[in-house]
């Protein structure tokens, strides 16, 4: 990360951004079960309001100092930081309730890659389980930020291609001044009830 963000992620600013503006919007009637994960943390300022919503949070944060920094802040908690690529998670399939990605789309670096990062998201939710995300839209402004870093913004209808082309259902995706989306795994395939029969074409 460039001096940008390492001036703004630390500060309350931030935290009081992503936790009064984004996370209730983001997670409003969202079921984020017992464990969540939470994909490039950095910092943590959204990692200290998930972590309150559910039993236990596991934190994947590619940057090693940034890891072991977290690991720190956060030990003796139901926070477990790893150290590791959120595009190739060694997880099992269907480990976690729900999977959360605050601010970090834009900083992996292809298309490609951000596609195996939501591909990997799906393979470690349970069916049903919700997929919650927040990122910023391109701007000249912010493309400035970015400089001597990554910066590789998802636009929305991109965003809505993949999520649907990889499997995802039920994908909410609000823009305004962000990017902010919901979208889940299938449950479980059901027998359709009689009713839902008739209907079928
Ligand atoms: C701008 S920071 C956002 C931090 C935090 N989520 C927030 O919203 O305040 C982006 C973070 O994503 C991390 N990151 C980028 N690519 C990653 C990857 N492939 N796997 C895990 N973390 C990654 C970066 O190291 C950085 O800490």
């Amino acid at each position: 990360m460039n001096e940008n963000h390492a001036r703004l992620c630390p500060g309350p600013e931030w935290a009081q951004h992503l936790q009064s503006d984004v996370l209730p919007t983001v997670t409003a009637g969202v079921a984020l079960g017992d464990e969540l994960l939470e994909l490039g943390p950095g910092p943590g300022a959204a990692t200290d309001w998930l972590r309150a919503q559910v039993r236990r949070l596991v934190a994947v944060e590619h940057d090693k100092p940034a890891a072991d920094a977290l690991a720190q802040r956060f030990a003796h908690t139901n926070v477990e930081v790893l150290h590791g690529d959120a595009t190739a998670l060694g997880f099992d399939d269907a480990s976690f309730d729900s999977v959360a990605s605050f601010t970090m789309l834009h900083h992996v670096p292809t298309r490609v890659l951000q596609t195996r990062l939501l591909a990997e998201a799906l393979r470690v939710l349970r069916p049903g389980g919700a997929l919650i995300g927040y990122d910023s839209l391109y701007s000249n402004d912010l493309h400035h930020f970015h400089e001597g870093d990554t910066y590789n913004p998802i636009d929305p209808p991109a965003l809505l291609t993949i999520l649907l082309a990889l499997g995802f259902c039920d994908v909410t995706i609000i823009v305004d001044w962000a990017l902010k989306f919901v979208a889940h795994a299938p449950r479980a395939s059901r027998t359709p009830t009689a009713k839902e029969s008739d209907h079928a074409p």
